[in-house]
Protein backbone atom coordinates (compact mmCIF):
# COMPACT_ATOMS: atom_id res chain seq x y z
CA UNK A 1 0.00 0.00 0.00
CA UNK A 2 0.99 3.49 -0.42
CA UNK A 3 0.34 5.65 2.70
CA UNK A 4 1.12 9.52 3.06
CA UNK A 5 1.21 10.80 6.50
CA UNK A 6 0.26 14.66 6.87
CA UNK A 7 2.16 15.40 9.70
CA UNK A 8 5.53 14.23 11.34
CA UNK A 9 5.12 15.18 15.00
CA UNK A 10 5.16 12.28 17.56
CA UNK A 11 2.20 10.56 16.15
CA UNK A 12 3.12 10.70 12.38
CA UNK A 13 6.37 9.73 12.86
CA UNK A 14 5.73 6.97 14.68
CA UNK A 15 2.56 5.44 12.74
CA UNK A 16 4.61 6.23 9.72
CA UNK A 17 7.37 4.36 10.37
CA UNK A 18 5.86 1.39 11.61
CA UNK A 19 3.66 0.95 8.89
CA UNK A 20 6.61 1.23 6.40
CA UNK A 21 7.90 -0.93 8.47
CA UNK A 22 5.44 -3.44 7.61
CA UNK A 23 6.59 -3.17 4.11
CA UNK A 24 4.25 -0.44 3.16
CA UNK A 25 5.67 2.11 1.01
CA UNK A 26 5.07 5.88 3.24
CA UNK A 27 5.84 9.03 2.38
CA UNK A 28 5.99 11.69 6.03
CA UNK A 29 5.21 14.92 5.49
CA UNK A 30 5.37 18.18 7.32
CA UNK A 31 5.07 21.65 6.67
CA UNK A 32 8.63 22.53 8.87
CA UNK A 33 11.95 22.60 6.65
CA UNK A 34 14.20 22.28 9.64
CA UNK A 35 12.17 18.84 10.61
CA UNK A 36 12.22 17.16 7.19
CA UNK A 37 15.82 18.16 6.58
CA UNK A 38 16.98 16.58 10.18
CA UNK A 39 14.68 13.46 9.07
CA UNK A 40 16.42 13.33 5.88
CA UNK A 41 19.66 13.84 7.53
CA UNK A 42 18.86 10.72 10.11
CA UNK A 43 18.16 13.11 13.37
CA UNK A 44 14.94 12.58 14.72
CA UNK A 45 13.45 15.21 16.79
CA UNK A 46 11.57 13.67 19.43
CA UNK A 47 13.02 11.48 22.25
CA UNK A 48 11.62 7.80 21.69
CA UNK A 49 12.89 4.67 22.41
CA UNK A 50 14.03 2.63 19.09
CA UNK A 51 12.80 4.97 16.74
CA UNK A 52 16.21 6.19 15.55
CA UNK A 53 17.19 2.44 14.73
CA UNK A 54 13.47 1.75 13.24
CA UNK A 55 13.65 5.22 10.88
CA UNK A 56 16.98 4.72 9.56
CA UNK A 57 16.24 0.63 8.87
CA UNK A 58 13.30 1.56 6.71
CA UNK A 59 14.96 4.57 5.19
CA UNK A 60 17.49 2.53 3.77
CA UNK A 61 15.50 -0.34 2.69
CA UNK A 62 13.42 2.76 0.64
CA UNK A 63 10.07 2.37 2.29
CA UNK A 64 10.59 5.73 4.15
CA UNK A 65 10.90 9.15 2.86
CA UNK A 66 10.08 12.73 4.07
CA UNK A 67 9.13 15.56 2.37
CA UNK A 68 7.69 19.08 2.82
CA UNK A 69 5.75 18.70 -0.14
CA UNK A 70 2.31 17.38 -0.16
CA UNK A 71 1.32 17.05 -4.03
CA UNK A 72 3.00 13.73 -5.28
CA UNK A 73 2.42 11.77 -1.40
CA UNK A 74 -1.00 12.50 -1.57
CA UNK A 75 -1.90 12.13 -5.35
CA UNK A 76 -0.33 8.62 -5.38
CA UNK A 77 -1.60 7.53 -1.53
CA UNK A 78 -4.12 5.09 -1.48
CA UNK A 79 -4.39 6.46 2.13
CA UNK A 80 -3.55 9.68 3.64
CA UNK A 81 -3.30 9.72 7.20
CA UNK A 82 -3.95 13.41 9.36
CA UNK A 83 -1.73 13.04 12.17
CA UNK A 84 -1.20 17.18 12.66
CA UNK A 85 -1.72 18.86 15.96
CA UNK A 86 -4.95 19.25 18.16
CA UNK A 87 -3.95 21.43 20.97
CA UNK A 88 -6.23 22.66 23.40
CA UNK A 89 -7.82 25.88 22.55
CA UNK A 90 -7.27 28.98 24.54
CA UNK A 91 -10.14 30.02 26.63
CA UNK A 92 -12.96 26.65 26.09
CA UNK A 93 -10.81 23.94 26.11
CA UNK A 94 -12.00 22.23 23.12
CA UNK A 95 -9.76 20.45 20.31
CA UNK A 96 -8.62 23.19 17.83
CA UNK A 97 -8.74 22.01 14.32
CA UNK A 98 -7.48 24.14 12.46
CA UNK A 99 -4.66 22.38 11.65
CA UNK A 100 -6.77 19.62 10.56
CA UNK A 101 -8.95 21.47 8.53
CA UNK A 102 -6.19 23.07 6.71
CA UNK A 103 -4.38 19.74 5.94
CA UNK A 104 -8.06 18.60 4.27
CA UNK A 105 -7.96 21.30 2.15
CA UNK A 106 -4.65 20.81 1.11
CA UNK A 107 -5.07 17.38 0.90
CA UNK A 108 -8.27 17.76 -1.59
CA UNK A 109 -6.26 19.40 -3.99
CA UNK A 110 -3.73 16.41 -5.04
CA UNK A 111 -6.45 14.00 -4.32
CA UNK A 112 -6.38 11.44 -7.71
CA UNK A 113 -7.74 8.37 -8.06
CA UNK A 114 -9.91 6.06 -5.35
CA UNK A 115 -7.82 7.37 -1.62
CA UNK A 116 -8.84 7.02 1.84
CA UNK A 117 -8.33 10.05 3.76
CA UNK A 118 -7.86 8.80 7.52
CA UNK A 119 -7.97 11.04 10.69
CA UNK A 120 -5.21 9.79 12.91
CA UNK A 121 -4.84 12.79 14.93
CA UNK A 122 -7.07 12.75 18.49
CA UNK A 123 -9.99 14.71 16.83
CA UNK A 124 -13.74 15.05 18.57
CA UNK A 125 -16.85 13.39 17.48
CA UNK A 126 -18.14 14.97 14.14
CA UNK A 127 -14.58 15.89 12.63
CA UNK A 128 -14.65 13.27 9.81
CA UNK A 129 -17.94 14.73 8.77
CA UNK A 130 -16.30 18.25 8.65
CA UNK A 131 -13.13 16.90 7.01
CA UNK A 132 -15.31 14.88 4.03
CA UNK A 133 -17.21 18.29 3.46
CA UNK A 134 -14.13 19.93 3.04
CA UNK A 135 -12.91 17.48 0.64
CA UNK A 136 -16.43 17.31 -1.35
CA UNK A 137 -16.23 21.25 -1.36
CA UNK A 138 -12.67 21.89 -2.58
CA UNK A 139 -12.07 18.61 -4.82
CA UNK A 140 -16.08 17.66 -5.95
CA UNK A 141 -14.92 15.21 -8.60
CA UNK A 142 -12.62 13.13 -6.22
CA UNK A 143 -13.02 9.50 -5.26
CA UNK A 144 -12.35 9.53 -1.26
CA UNK A 145 -13.79 7.90 1.78
CA UNK A 146 -13.04 9.49 5.23
CA UNK A 147 -12.03 6.86 8.29
CA UNK A 148 -11.44 7.36 11.84
CA UNK A 149 -8.65 5.35 12.96
CA UNK A 150 -7.28 6.99 16.60
CA UNK A 151 -3.88 6.02 18.08
CA UNK A 152 -3.44 4.38 21.32
CA UNK A 153 0.44 4.73 21.71
CA UNK A 154 1.90 5.60 25.05
CA UNK A 155 4.58 8.06 24.75
CA UNK A 156 8.29 5.99 25.69
CA UNK A 157 6.68 2.62 24.62
CA UNK A 158 5.02 3.73 21.20
CA UNK A 159 6.76 1.42 18.98
CA UNK A 160 5.64 -1.86 20.74
CA UNK A 161 1.96 -0.12 21.74
CA UNK A 162 1.99 0.30 17.56
CA UNK A 163 3.18 -3.05 16.62
CA UNK A 164 1.26 -4.82 19.65
CA UNK A 165 -1.80 -3.09 20.03
CA UNK A 166 -4.50 -4.76 22.50
CA UNK A 167 -6.84 -3.56 19.25
CA UNK A 168 -7.32 -1.71 16.27
CA UNK A 169 -10.55 0.90 16.02
CA UNK A 170 -11.51 1.80 12.22
CA UNK A 171 -14.09 4.16 12.32
CA UNK A 172 -15.74 4.05 8.65
CA UNK A 173 -18.89 4.25 6.64
CA UNK A 174 -17.85 2.70 3.72
CA UNK A 175 -16.82 -0.77 2.61
CA UNK A 176 -14.16 -0.28 0.05
CA UNK A 177 -12.57 2.43 2.35
CA UNK A 178 -12.52 -0.07 5.20
CA UNK A 179 -10.88 -2.94 3.25
CA UNK A 180 -8.08 -0.46 2.50
CA UNK A 181 -7.71 0.07 6.00
CA UNK A 182 -7.91 -3.85 6.91
CA UNK A 183 -5.00 -3.98 4.03
CA UNK A 184 -3.01 -1.78 5.74
CA UNK A 185 -3.38 -3.15 9.15
CA UNK A 186 -3.25 -6.93 7.74
CA UNK A 187 -0.09 -7.98 8.84
CA UNK A 188 -0.73 -6.79 12.68
CA UNK A 189 -4.25 -8.76 12.78
CA UNK A 190 -2.47 -11.68 11.38
CA UNK A 191 -0.54 -11.48 15.04
CA UNK A 192 -3.97 -11.69 16.38
CA UNK A 193 -4.81 -8.24 17.17
CA UNK A 194 -8.68 -7.18 17.15
CA UNK A 195 -9.73 -5.25 14.54
CA UNK A 196 -12.70 -3.07 15.31
CA UNK A 197 -14.59 -1.93 12.15
CA UNK A 198 -17.50 0.89 13.66
CA UNK A 199 -19.12 3.86 12.18
CA UNK A 200 -17.09 6.90 12.25
CA UNK A 201 -18.42 8.58 15.26
CA UNK A 202 -18.37 5.61 17.04
CA UNK A 203 -14.48 5.56 16.85
CA UNK A 204 -13.89 9.48 17.59
CA UNK A 205 -15.81 8.53 20.50
CA UNK A 206 -14.07 5.68 21.45
CA UNK A 207 -10.45 7.37 21.90
CA UNK A 208 -11.78 9.77 24.01
CA UNK A 209 -13.51 7.46 26.12
CA UNK A 210 -10.20 5.37 26.16
CA UNK A 211 -8.02 8.62 27.67
CA UNK A 212 -11.23 9.67 30.10
CA UNK A 213 -11.30 6.11 31.17
CA UNK A 214 -7.57 5.32 32.33
CA UNK A 215 -7.39 9.28 33.87
CA UNK A 216 -10.19 8.29 35.80
CA UNK A 217 -8.70 5.45 36.95
CA UNK A 218 -5.53 6.94 38.09
CA UNK A 219 -7.59 9.75 39.74
CA UNK A 220 -9.63 7.28 41.87
CA UNK A 221 -6.49 5.76 42.90
CA UNK A 222 -4.72 8.71 43.54
CA UNK A 223 -7.45 9.87 45.77
CA UNK A 224 -7.78 6.32 47.89
CA UNK A 225 -4.10 7.04 48.47
CA UNK A 226 -5.33 10.18 50.35
CA UNK A 227 -7.33 8.20 52.32
CA UNK A 228 -4.75 6.11 52.95
CA UNK A 229 -2.55 8.21 54.20
CA UNK A 230 -5.74 9.67 57.18
CA UNK A 231 -6.42 5.93 57.94
CA UNK A 232 -3.63 4.04 57.89
CA UNK A 233 -3.80 1.98 54.97
CA UNK A 234 -0.92 1.08 52.08
CA UNK A 235 -2.62 2.41 48.54
CA UNK A 236 0.01 -0.45 46.92
CA UNK A 237 -1.83 -2.77 48.51
CA UNK A 238 -5.35 -1.86 48.04
CA UNK A 239 -4.18 -1.13 44.21
CA UNK A 240 -3.22 -5.16 43.95
CA UNK A 241 -6.29 -5.75 46.14
CA UNK A 242 -8.56 -4.24 44.18
CA UNK A 243 -6.48 -4.92 40.81
CA UNK A 244 -6.13 -8.61 41.02
CA UNK A 245 -10.26 -8.74 40.57
CA UNK A 246 -10.33 -9.02 36.34
CA UNK A 247 -13.43 -6.83 36.24
CA UNK A 248 -11.13 -4.16 37.91
CA UNK A 249 -7.51 -4.84 36.22
CA UNK A 250 -4.20 -4.27 37.51
CA UNK A 251 -3.10 -1.74 35.34
CA UNK A 252 -3.42 2.38 35.77
CA UNK A 253 -3.65 2.02 39.38
CA UNK A 254 -0.06 3.58 40.53
CA UNK A 255 -1.15 6.39 42.59
CA UNK A 256 1.16 9.39 42.09
CA UNK A 257 1.55 13.05 41.80
CA UNK A 258 -1.21 13.58 39.57
CA UNK A 259 -1.56 12.56 35.71
CA UNK A 260 0.34 15.16 32.55
CA UNK A 261 1.87 14.58 28.85
CA UNK A 262 0.03 15.51 25.64
CA UNK A 263 -2.93 13.88 26.19
CA UNK A 264 -5.04 13.00 29.42
CA UNK A 265 -5.09 16.72 30.26
CA UNK A 266 -6.24 17.42 26.63
CA UNK A 267 -8.35 14.70 25.68
CA UNK A 268 -10.61 14.84 29.35
CA UNK A 269 -10.85 18.26 28.70
CA UNK A 270 -12.51 18.15 25.28
CA UNK A 271 -14.10 15.27 26.29
CA UNK A 272 -15.98 17.77 28.74
CA UNK A 273 -16.67 20.39 26.05
CA UNK A 274 -18.11 18.04 23.96
CA UNK A 275 -20.22 16.43 25.94
CA UNK A 276 -21.51 20.12 27.34
CA UNK A 277 -22.25 21.03 23.88
CA UNK A 278 -23.99 17.80 23.17
CA UNK A 279 -26.30 18.71 26.70
CA UNK A 280 -25.02 15.77 28.54
CA UNK A 281 -22.40 16.48 30.82
CA UNK A 282 -19.95 13.36 31.93
CA UNK A 283 -19.95 15.08 35.53
CA UNK A 284 -17.25 12.19 36.35
CA UNK A 285 -15.17 13.23 33.57
CA UNK A 286 -15.65 17.03 35.20
CA UNK A 287 -14.19 16.02 38.71
CA UNK A 288 -11.57 13.88 37.44
CA UNK A 289 -10.20 17.12 35.72
CA UNK A 290 -10.63 19.37 38.82
CA UNK A 291 -9.45 16.61 40.84
CA UNK A 292 -6.02 16.34 39.13
CA UNK A 293 -5.60 19.90 38.85
CA UNK A 294 -5.59 20.45 42.44
CA UNK A 295 -3.47 17.35 43.20
CA UNK A 296 -0.58 18.43 40.77
CA UNK A 297 -0.37 21.53 43.15
CA UNK A 298 -1.19 19.75 46.82
CA UNK A 299 2.50 18.11 45.82
CA UNK A 300 3.98 20.72 46.68
CA UNK A 301 2.20 21.36 49.73
CA UNK A 302 3.15 17.79 50.70
CA UNK A 303 7.24 18.45 49.87
CA UNK A 304 6.80 20.95 52.36
CA UNK A 305 4.98 19.01 54.77
CA UNK A 306 7.85 16.60 54.43
CA UNK A 307 10.38 19.63 55.14
CA UNK A 308 8.67 20.44 58.70
CA UNK A 309 6.24 23.20 57.31
CA UNK A 310 8.45 25.85 55.51
CA UNK A 311 10.80 26.17 52.74
CA UNK A 312 12.01 29.52 52.73
CA UNK A 313 15.36 29.46 51.65
CA UNK A 314 15.90 26.07 51.47
CA UNK A 315 17.29 23.50 48.42
CA UNK A 316 14.61 20.95 46.79
CA UNK A 317 16.30 18.86 44.88
CA UNK A 318 14.01 16.98 42.23
CA UNK A 319 14.42 13.73 40.22
CA UNK A 320 12.59 13.81 36.92
CA UNK A 321 10.57 16.30 35.33
CA UNK A 322 9.23 14.72 31.94
CA UNK A 323 5.33 13.78 32.62
CA UNK A 324 6.49 10.04 33.15
CA UNK A 325 9.85 8.42 32.36
CA UNK A 326 11.32 7.28 28.52
CA UNK A 327 10.49 11.13 27.38
CA UNK A 328 11.59 14.37 27.00
CA UNK A 329 7.96 15.56 26.97
CA UNK A 330 7.30 18.36 29.59
CA UNK A 331 3.40 18.89 28.81
CA UNK A 332 1.65 19.25 31.45
CA UNK A 333 3.73 18.00 33.41
CA UNK A 334 3.17 17.63 37.54
CA UNK A 335 6.66 19.23 38.25
CA UNK A 336 5.61 22.17 36.86
CA UNK A 337 3.09 23.26 39.53
CA UNK A 338 5.07 21.53 41.81
CA UNK A 339 8.16 23.93 40.74
CA UNK A 340 5.44 26.95 41.22
CA UNK A 341 4.19 25.71 44.50
CA UNK A 342 7.52 25.41 46.16
CA UNK A 343 9.25 28.27 44.33
CA UNK A 344 6.09 30.50 45.78
CA UNK A 345 6.94 29.40 49.00
CA UNK A 346 10.25 30.58 49.14
CA UNK A 347 12.04 27.56 47.91
CA UNK A 348 15.17 26.65 45.85
CA UNK A 349 15.07 24.20 43.21
CA UNK A 350 17.46 22.55 41.57
CA UNK A 351 16.60 19.78 39.44
CA UNK A 352 18.18 16.73 36.95
CA UNK A 353 16.16 14.70 34.30
CA UNK A 354 17.93 12.25 32.41
CA UNK A 355 16.35 13.35 29.06
CA UNK A 356 13.87 16.65 29.23
CA UNK A 357 16.45 19.76 30.80
CA UNK A 358 16.36 20.75 27.29
CA UNK A 359 12.58 20.89 27.08
CA UNK A 360 12.15 21.96 30.52
CA UNK A 361 14.56 25.19 30.30
CA UNK A 362 12.39 27.29 28.61
CA UNK A 363 9.35 26.26 30.85
CA UNK A 364 11.66 26.66 34.35
CA UNK A 365 14.00 29.07 33.58
CA UNK A 366 14.68 29.69 37.13
CA UNK A 367 15.79 26.53 38.92
CA UNK A 368 19.25 24.95 38.51
CA UNK A 369 19.70 21.95 36.41
CA UNK A 370 22.15 19.05 37.99
CA UNK A 371 24.37 16.98 35.59
CA UNK A 372 22.91 13.82 37.75
CA UNK A 373 21.08 12.91 40.33
CA UNK A 374 23.95 13.20 43.33
CA UNK A 375 24.65 16.63 42.04
CA UNK A 376 21.63 17.38 42.29
CA UNK A 377 21.00 16.40 45.46
CA UNK A 378 24.25 17.59 46.85
CA UNK A 379 23.43 20.59 49.96
CA UNK A 380 19.81 19.53 49.13
CA UNK A 381 17.20 20.07 52.22
CA UNK A 382 14.96 17.50 50.65
CA UNK A 383 15.06 14.55 47.93
CA UNK A 384 11.85 14.59 45.66
CA UNK A 385 11.40 12.03 43.32
CA UNK A 386 9.10 13.80 40.62
CA UNK A 387 9.38 11.00 37.51
CA UNK A 388 10.16 7.17 38.17
CA UNK A 389 13.06 7.17 35.57
CA UNK A 390 14.81 3.76 35.87
CA UNK A 391 17.97 5.71 36.34
CA UNK A 392 16.80 6.93 39.81
CA UNK A 393 15.23 3.56 40.75
CA UNK A 394 19.30 2.18 42.11
CA UNK A 395 20.23 5.00 43.72
CA UNK A 396 23.12 5.33 46.36
CA UNK A 397 21.50 6.03 49.42
CA UNK A 398 24.30 6.38 51.49
CA UNK A 399 26.36 8.85 49.23
CA UNK A 400 23.11 10.83 49.21
CA UNK A 401 22.87 10.79 52.99
CA UNK A 402 26.61 12.16 52.98
CA UNK A 403 26.13 14.88 50.37
CA UNK A 404 22.58 16.32 51.53
CA UNK A 405 21.69 18.76 53.94
CA UNK A 406 19.06 17.24 55.30
CA UNK A 407 18.09 13.89 55.11
CA UNK A 408 14.66 14.32 53.82
CA UNK A 409 13.31 12.18 50.52
CA UNK A 410 9.91 12.44 49.26
CA UNK A 411 8.80 9.49 46.85
CA UNK A 412 5.97 10.79 44.36
CA UNK A 413 5.83 7.30 42.63
CA UNK A 414 6.32 5.33 45.49
CA UNK A 415 9.53 3.70 43.96
CA UNK A 416 11.46 3.57 47.00
CA UNK A 417 8.85 1.61 49.60
CA UNK A 418 10.88 -1.46 49.06
CA UNK A 419 14.57 -0.26 50.17
CA UNK A 420 13.46 0.83 53.69
CA UNK A 421 15.40 3.72 53.69
CA UNK A 422 14.21 5.08 56.55
CA UNK A 423 16.28 2.69 58.13
CA UNK A 424 19.61 4.45 56.77
CA UNK A 425 18.23 6.80 58.51
CA UNK A 426 15.89 9.32 56.09
CA UNK A 427 12.68 10.64 56.79
CA UNK A 428 10.97 9.48 53.97
CA UNK A 429 7.09 10.12 52.66
CA UNK A 430 5.83 8.17 50.01
CA UNK A 431 2.16 8.55 48.93
CA UNK A 432 -0.78 6.82 49.99
CA UNK A 433 0.86 5.08 52.93
CA UNK A 434 0.85 6.35 56.76
CA UNK A 435 4.73 6.43 57.83
C1 LIG B 1 -1.88 7.99 26.96
C2 LIG B 1 -2.58 6.62 26.81
O1 LIG B 1 -2.06 5.71 27.77
C3 LIG B 1 -2.41 6.06 25.40
O2 LIG B 1 -3.16 4.87 25.28
C4 LIG B 1 -2.94 7.10 24.41
O3 LIG B 1 -2.78 6.66 23.08
C5 LIG B 1 -2.18 8.37 24.59
O4 LIG B 1 -2.37 8.86 25.94
C6 LIG B 1 -2.71 9.36 23.59
O5 LIG B 1 -3.89 9.73 23.66
O6 LIG B 1 -1.99 9.73 22.65
P1 LIG B 1 0.65 8.79 27.44
O7 LIG B 1 0.04 10.13 27.71
O8 LIG B 1 1.82 8.69 26.55
O9 LIG B 1 -0.47 7.79 26.82
O10 LIG B 1 1.12 8.21 28.83
P2 LIG B 1 0.57 7.24 29.97
O11 LIG B 1 1.53 6.16 30.17
O12 LIG B 1 -0.83 6.86 29.71
O13 LIG B 1 0.64 8.19 31.24
C7 LIG B 1 -0.14 9.37 31.35
C8 LIG B 1 0.00 9.99 32.73
O14 LIG B 1 -0.63 9.19 33.71
C9 LIG B 1 1.44 10.16 33.20
O15 LIG B 1 1.55 11.42 33.84
C10 LIG B 1 1.63 9.02 34.18
O16 LIG B 1 2.59 9.29 35.16
C11 LIG B 1 0.24 8.93 34.80
N1 LIG B 1 -0.07 7.60 35.36
C12 LIG B 1 -0.22 6.53 34.54
C13 LIG B 1 -0.23 7.47 36.72
O17 LIG B 1 -0.09 8.44 37.51
N2 LIG B 1 -0.54 6.23 37.22
C14 LIG B 1 -0.72 5.15 36.43
O18 LIG B 1 -1.03 4.07 36.97
C15 LIG B 1 -0.53 5.30 35.06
Amino acid sequence: MKIAMVGSGYVGLVSGTCFADFGHSVVCIDKDPAKIEALNAGRIPIYEPGLEALVADNVRQGRLTFTTAMRDAVAQADAVFIAVGTPSRRGDGFADLSFVYAAAREIAQSLSGFTVVVTKSTVPVGTGDEVERILRETAPDAEVAVVSNPEFLREGAAISDFKRPDRIVIGAEDERAAEVMREIYRPLYLNAAPILVTGRRTAELTKYAANAFLATKITFINEIADLCERVGANVQEVARGIGLDNRIGAKFLHAGPGYGGSCFPKDTLALVKTAQDAGTPVRLVETVVSVNESRKRAMARKIIAACGGQVRGRTIALLGLTFKPNTDDMRDAPSLSIVAGLQDAGARVRAYDPEGMEQARPLLPDIGYAADPYDCAEGADALVLVTEWDAFRALDFDRLKAIMAEPVVVDLRNVYWSRDIAKLGFSYTAIGQKM
